[in-house]
């Protein structure tokens, strides 16, 4: 054999050596949920390059696959649809078999590699201790009672007097709404308030939002999938990296601050407060690291979700006038003119109840849930190994034709009963569900409530005359946030 057959030989058998182990690991066990199998270097890529969301790529796989697929990026995920089995991931009997998170792909990984805090923790002591020291602080702050409700109004009243001086001049809320809730949070976590025109505060509300962007993008999802990307995209992912320190400096930033100022065993202003407290009591379990992580997690995960089901909800508001109008009015039967609406005002208002449901539906913020198995284990009768990642499309089981007649339909009566109760039903997930369920879901719901029926009863929002109307297709990233629109604010009162 000549050198040119040997080398010639060698090609080959590197090459069979690659699919071996691109196969061993593209399929890790025998009943694998199919999918397409894809290429060593660039996983299953090819066949969803021109689908931005994971409901379109659902749809597109779903006939030759089923409703559970997997695809290779640079490893192996599952991806659930339909109400069954995405349940099973939530409340499997099984118990904790998927209440771990996702694996965080190449850019999570970069900000946050040791899966800190609680969103991107595994499922670990060390994720239930902060899960429960945080969410037993906010309690302490009266979160998610009606005792924190005054801090909500607060954030609401401020905003409504912003809207006075914009009123009949057509402008983007965006703005506004996401400063009037990070203002909750500020105030609770990092114990300090923000004028929603202050420029630093708007510019790193700006940052957060890119930060949760930025995933979406083209780049950023060829980062993640395909690792032989990685070399030719550095400036991208070094965007990822500053815009992500920029957003941990401002909020270290704060936390220094308390540092300087913290004294021992007095009264605590706020979460940090708390924080730096519980950490001279367990020094090794809560450190600055877990708190900057902590921190970034419980504001990031609220604002940003918060904000853009207020501003989706203005969205479906101005398209659909007939809908807007009657939560007008019935908040003027419940709450008259004389107030604002409040928290009890809540079970008498079934339809701007629905109205929100039906917003939490369309929009599905979360668009995708992502869980990772914590053991072997199996799903929908696949084969699951443990340290899978298992996505859940919340947004194809928010419009699933067998669930949702006429699905793409805003319709808040379908969650009114014929008595005119709001019934809520089984297969509306907005905010998950299980162990890993939403720490925020109350206070969110307090927030939608306060907010949208405060500036329903207060304002006729229109789009400007002329106009082209707005998409209601989101923005790729993280989360769902609508392309900019402007409106036309009309005062009632
Ligand atoms: C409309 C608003 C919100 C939506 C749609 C939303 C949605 C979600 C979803 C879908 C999850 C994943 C649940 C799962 O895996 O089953 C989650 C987790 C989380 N949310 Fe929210 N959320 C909202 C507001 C908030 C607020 C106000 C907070 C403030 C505390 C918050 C904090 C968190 C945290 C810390 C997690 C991680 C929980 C864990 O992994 O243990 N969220 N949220």
């Amino acid at each position: 054999m000549d050198i040119q057959q040997l080398l010639g030989l060698f090609i080959l058998l590197s090459i069979v050596v690659l699919f071996i182990q691109y196969y061993k690991r593209r399929w890790p066990v025998v009943n694998f949920p199919p999918g397409p199998t894809g290429w060593p270097f660039i996983g299953t890529i090819l066949s969803i390059r021109n689908e931005v969301f994971l409901r379109a790529i659902a749809d597109k796989l779903k006939p030759q696959y089923g409703k559970i697929f997997s695809l290779m990026q640079d490893v192996p995920i599952v991806i659930v649809t339909g109400y069954d089995a995405i349940n099973e991931v939530f409340q499997s009997n099984k118990g904790f078999d998927f209440a771990s998170r996702k694996e965080p792909m190449y850019l999570l990984q970069l900000h946050n590699p040791k899966k800190l805090g609680v969103f991107l923790a595994d499922y670990s002591e060390s994720w239930q201790q902060q899960r429960r020291f945080a969410l037993s602080t906010l309690r302490g702050f009266g979160f998610g009672k009606t005792s924190f409700e005054k801090k909500i109004t607060d954030e609401v009243s401020l905003l409504l007097s912003h809207l006075k001086d914009i009123a009949r001049v057509p402008q983007d809320l965006s703005t506004l709404l996401t400063s009037g809730v990070a203002n909750v949070m500020c105030d609770t976590l990092l114990g300090c308030h923000y004028d929603h025109n202050d420029i630093e505060f708007q510019h790193i509300l700006h940052v957060l939002e890119e930060c949760f962007e930025i995933h979406g993008r083209k780049k950023s999802r060829m980062l993640d999938s395909v690792p032989i990307s990685r070399p030719f995209l550095k400036q991208h992912a070094q965007q990822v990296i500053d815009l992500n320190e920029e957003w941990y400096a401002f909020l270290m930033s704060k936390v220094a601050e308390h540092q300087k100022a913290f004294v021992a065993d007095t009264e605590p202003r706020d979460f940090i407060d708390c924080y730096l407290a519980k950490g001279l009591e367990e020094p090794g379990i809560f450190t600055i690291e877990d708190l900057k992580y902590v921190l970034s997690d419980l504001f990031s995960a609220s604002t940003d979700t918060t904000s853009n089901t207020l501003k989706f909800a203005l969205l479906y508001m101005v398209m659909n006038p007939d809908v807007q109008e009657k939560v007008h009015q019935e908040s003027m039967r419940v709450v008259g003119t004389s107030r604002l609406p409040c928290l009890e005002d809540r079970d008498k208002m079934p339809y701007t109840a629905a109205t929100i449901y039906e917003i939490q539906r369309l929009s599905s913020i979360a668009q995708s849930i992502p869980r990772c198995a914590t053991v072997d284990t199996s799903l929908a009768g696949y084969s699951i190994p443990k340290g899978t990642n298992v996505v859940c499309n919340i947004w194809s089981l928010h419009l699933d034709p067998n669930l949702w007649p006429d699905p793409e339909r805003f319709d808040p009566s379908r969650h009114l009963n014929d008595k005119g109760e709001m019934v809520k039903s089984p297969h509306v997930l907005p905010f998950g569900a299980g162990r890993r369920v939403c720490m925020g879901e109350t206070l969110a719901k307090m927030e939608l409530f306060l907010f949208f029926s405060s500036l329903m009863h207060q304002f006729k929002f229109d789009l400007p005359p002329g106009r082209e109307p707005p998409s209601l297709d989101p923005v790729p990233g993280l989360t769902s946030c609508p392309f900019p629109f402007e409106v036309i604010i009309e005062e009632y009162l």
